[in-house]
């Protein structure tokens, strides 16, 4: 072989990823820095007290609605504890959380492992799950739920309703022993609880406390993220959690509701993305994968009416993604995307990451060095940033489990 053939093809494969040809954005993204009047912010004080409230605004107006907390009490009534789940590596923890306007109800059940090797409060991973509690792990001792879940003959889940057999039918995105040995505790709910994922039916959970009126300017992530605070509120009183290390973290759809939690609920020590696309980490401003158009479209009850005006004209929109995920700063926060996951744009999912940098700087921290996508199967980490791109499909897997756990070591531990 000629000596210059051998330089192309070690050029060709050093070279990472998706930096051939791709354009980054399609339009300049809106200034992070730069308040709604002009003003340029250069200091924590002004980011937390004007800036960050502004993007707030703008996302409840333009993009996930608003949710009047407000007006709901909570109270967490805890239904069980074993002392000696799964084998005794776990305690296991069901809790109700009730959901009170005036004379009505709504009910969620969370349900939560604790490692039992920890002696002291444990960290914990937080995060929703698609099928209902039951479907996380075969343990008999998880209750079935009684909300409504979407439709899954291949989960045994019909007429919305769960079965026996639906048990662990998605252990293999939740490795809960794993993360039980790792030193970590893990609490889901179901999504349904919180907001039944159909556009005719979604307000029939959480949002039937509320009046019609108050559901105009609003969407099912809305009520999910809601949902995950709402545990929080629970999380945060329980002595055997430590308050200060909760993550919270969600897959694709609940990604996005994880990253707006977030964003919103400052008590959320560190926020974790999986492959949540466009809503969620994936920049809006490209051409590649999901846009504002297709999501609104196929799931017209996720986000706020307001945000449908935006279709294909996703260069009038205030904000950009950048400014989700630095509304996080300056709490870690971990972006996980999967090469073949085209359609939620793992490359708009890092560049968001990169351009929420200049929050994190204001903070004095060590931020991601450059617009190039990192290789496959290797994180990619800056003081308070996170990000991998898995090989393989749009999933959770064990290498986003261990890469999110080593991140939580590095803060946590
Ligand atoms: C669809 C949708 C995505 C979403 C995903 C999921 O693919 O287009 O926006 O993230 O479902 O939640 O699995």
């Amino acid at each position: 072989m000629k000596f210059s053939t051998l330089l192309t093809i070690l050029v060709l494969f050093s070279t990472p990823i998706f930096t051939f040809g791709q354009t980054n954005t399609t339009h300049p993204l809106p200034e992070l820095l730069v308040s709604n009047s002009g003003k340029k912010i250069k200091n924590v004080s002004s980011w937390e007290k004007k800036r960050r409230k502004e993007l707030i605004d703008l996302y409840e107006t333009h993009v996930y609605g608003t949710f009047p907390k407000e007006e709901i009490e909570i109270r967490h009534e805890v239904t069980s504890t074993d002392e000696n789940a799964l084998g005794g590596k776990a305690i296991q923890k069901n809790i109700i959380i009730h959901f009170i306007k005036e004379r009505d109800t709504v009910k969620a059940d969370l349900l939560i492992y604790l490692p039992k090797k920890v002696k002291q409060p444990a960290p914990l991973f937080l995060g929703l799950n698609f099928f209902g509690n039951h479907s996380v792990h075969l343990d008999k001792n998880i209750p079935l739920p009684k909300g409504f879940i979407r439709d899954n003959p291949a989960f045994y889940i019909f007429n919305n309703t769960a079965t026996d057999k639906s048990r662990g039918v998605r252990t293999n995105r939740w490795s809960i022993e794993r993360i039980l040995d790792r030193g970590y505790g893990i609490a889901t709910m179901h999504y349904g609880d919180f907001a039944p994922d159909n556009p005719t039916k979604f307000q029939e959970g959480i949002y039937k406390l509320l009046a019609k009126e108050q559901l105009k300017n609003t969407g099912a992530i809305a009520a999910w993220s809601y949902g995950l605070s709402a545990a929080m509120d629970y999380l945060v009183k329980d002595n055997s959690i430590d308050n200060n290390k909760i993550a919270v973290f969600g897959h694709s759809r609940l990604g996005k509701a994880a990253l707006w939690a977030g964003a919103l609920d400052e008590r959320f020590a560190m926020v974790i993305s999986n492959d949540s696309g466009c809503g969620g980490a994936a920049l809006f401003r490209r051409d590649v994968g999901e846009d504002i158009e297709a999501i609104n479209r196929i799931f017209p009850h996720w986000f706020t009416p307001e945000f449908h005006k935006y279709a294909e004209k996703e260069e009038e929109l205030p904000v950009d993604q950048h400014m989700l995920l630095a509304l996080i700063a300056p709490r870690p926060v971990y972006v996980g995307s999967a090469e073949q996951d085209v359609n939620a744009d793992p490359y708009g999912e890092y560049l968001s990451l990169y351009h929420a940098n200049p929050a994190y700087e204001l903070y004095g921290f060590n931020t991601l060095p450059s617009e190039s996508l990192p290789e496959l199967n290797k994180p990619l980490l800056s003081e308070m940033q996170g990000y991998h791109i898995r090989g393989g499909a749009h999933d959770m897997a064990r290498f986003d489990w261990e890469s999110y756990m080593d991140f939580a070591d590095g803060h946590f531990k």
